[in-house]
């Protein structure tokens, strides 16, 4: 196979594992020199791997598999203020949400560390780090946190560093979760962000960590089930209810929240689309695939008394 067909089977499998894709092929599927074309049409810019198409056959079309549509969270010119308002929303909704079941199942990262120490990647404004460390909870006695973010949120760590007395800081320079420089040493924990990233992307994050010998755990409060699903309409009704209750105190969350309800539908839009990016338990599975050095553990578990679940992958080097 030429390199060509190599790099065109490869998006084709990552894109299987990805969007609704449309693998299109000419000649015989079978046959090395069929080449082969992947129309990833739902991501943002969608991909168009391969240039051969006397005559396109459609081979895959899965209706309910991951859809990566465009997410405000995400765009690079959305002003800090805006993604301020959007993450401690959600910095909110984690410490407050009745999901009982994540602190534990979180800890198990740092089970058996000398010095239990995490590395917490795309923690945006510190998702539920200050509850867990500021309360007497038992799972994270002794555990410290690093707080990292392609686009630091250095008010926020400065705040949950004074109100966990140190137990939780936060690095100052943006880190990219598919590159985390090698002396940001930790086992890692990705919460509610790993659904941000296409699977090649995702797949680097996985990679980087296992390249560094390090554990990582990725945890998703969401899930693409319809009774998952159908409560989300009713995320512009929390917002406008709870925004009293989100701390910093903003004038501007107020103003965009009640005068013109811009941050409800934002919120809104970006958690429905969270949701519908998830990655099942299967499609981590197809993820991680190749990295035989390590254990894998990846499932779904209810995440309290409500109807969320926690999808989770939690993955260590193999014990000789
Ligand atoms: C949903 S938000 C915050 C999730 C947070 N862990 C929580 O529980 O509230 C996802 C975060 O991922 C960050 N992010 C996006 N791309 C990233 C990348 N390549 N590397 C690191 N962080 C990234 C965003 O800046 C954003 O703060």
């Amino acid at each position: 196979m030429s390199e060509q067909d190599d790099e065109s089977t490869e998006s084709m499998r990552s894109n299987a594992t990805g969007s609704v894709a449309f693998v299109l092929t000419f000649g015989d599927f079978d046959d090395q020199s069929c080449r082969v074309i992947v129309v990833d049409w739902w991501g943002v810019g969608g991909q168009l791997r391969s240039q051969y198409s006397p005559c396109w056959r459609l081979i895959r079309v899965d209706p309910m598999s991951r859809v990566h549509l465009f997410e405000f969270n995400d765009q690079s010119w959305l002003p800090e203020a805006w993604r301020r308002y959007i993450t401690e929303y959600l910095q909110f909704m984690l410490e407050h949400g009745p999901f009982d079941e994540l602190p534990a199942l979180i800890a198990r990262v740092v089970d058996g560390a000398d010095e239990p120490r995490i590395v917490d990647l795309c923690s945006g404004s510190g998702g539920p780090w200050p509850t867990y460390l500021e309360e007497p909870l038992t799972e994270f006695e002794g555990v410290e946190v690093l707080l990292t973010d392609l686009h630091p949120h250095r008010e926020a760590f400065e705040r949950i560093e004074r109100r966990t007395e140190g137990r939780a800081t936060g690095h100052e320079a943006p880190i990219d979760a598919t590159d985390v420089p090698a002396d940001v040493e930790g086992r890692r924990t990705i919460i509610n962000g790993l659904h941000h990233f296409q699977p090649e992307q995702a797949r680097a994050i996985l990679a980087d960590a296992v390249e560094k010998g390090v554990s990582i755990g990725v945890f998703e409060i969401m899930d693409r089930r319809a009774v998952s699903l159908i409560p989300l309409v009713l995320i512009p009704l929390f917002v406008l209810f709870l925004t009293p209750f989100v701390r910093p105190f903003r004038v501007g969350r107020l103003l965009w929240t009640y005068l013109l309800p811009v941050i409800p539908l934002m919120i809104f839009w970006d958690g429905l689309v969270s949701a519908l990016r998830v990655y099942s338990p299967e499609e981590l599975r197809v993820l991680v695939a190749d990295f035989d050095d390590y254990e894998w553990e990846i499932d779904s578990v209810p995440a309290g008394k409500g109807p969320q679940r926690i999808t989770y992958l939690i993955g260590e080097p193999q014990r000789s």
